[in-house]
């Protein structure tokens, strides 16, 4: 059984994300979307809220598994037997970062591999960061992430408001 784990901070959930793992499906019996603990000290979403999130949006699909870590990801990916680990690569801006990362990941543990996948054309500029800074500042993500992180979001904006 290959099996793949997509690890990140998820925060929130984008479709960039979600067209990764339908690609990754197709290559990997299974992938575990792995959700970074305290990646940042204030992030929007709390750890529940986006494991909720990613658990609602692929549920009924056993082929992916939403799970937790923290330590180091080398360390994670061989607790869960796994010996690929999925990154997707948006433009040449994602490289150095990630080309840093996997060199890192692979000094730490050769055995594990780094496969990078693009994500459709029309998600290519979408990043977390970026759905949080127009959303907070009143523009539309409508079809940018799934339909369950706009209703979130929106009811965060209004317990913010009140
Ligand atoms: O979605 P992100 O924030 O780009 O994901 C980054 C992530 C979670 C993949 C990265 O920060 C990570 O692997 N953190 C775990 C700690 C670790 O193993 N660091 C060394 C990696 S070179």
């Amino acid at each position: 059984m290959k099996l793949a784990v997509y690890p990140g901070s998820f925060d929130p959930l984008t479709n960039g994300h979600v067209d990764i793992i339908e690609r990754g499906k197709r290559l990997f019996d299974k992938i575990i979307v792995a959700v970074l603990v305290n990646v940042e000290k204030s992030p929007l979403f709390s750890m529940q809220e986006r494991v909720d999130i990613l658990r609602e949006v692929f549920k009924g699909q056993p082929n992916v598994e939403v799970d937790t870590f923290e330590g180091l990801l080398v360390d994670y990916v061989a607790r869960r037997k796994a010996d690929v680990i999925v990154r997707g690569l948006r433009a040449v801006s994602d490289f150095e970062t990630e080309f840093q990362m996997a060199l890192m990941n692979r000094r730490l543990s050769p055995n594990i591999e780094t496969v990078f996948m693009m994500p459709a054309e029309k998600y290519t500029y979408i990043s977390s960061r970026l759905i949080k800074e127009v959303f907070k500042l009143g523009g539309q993500v409508n079809g940018l992430v799934p339909e369950i992180v706009e209703i979130k979001l929106k009811e965060k904006h209004l317990r913010a408001v009140r």
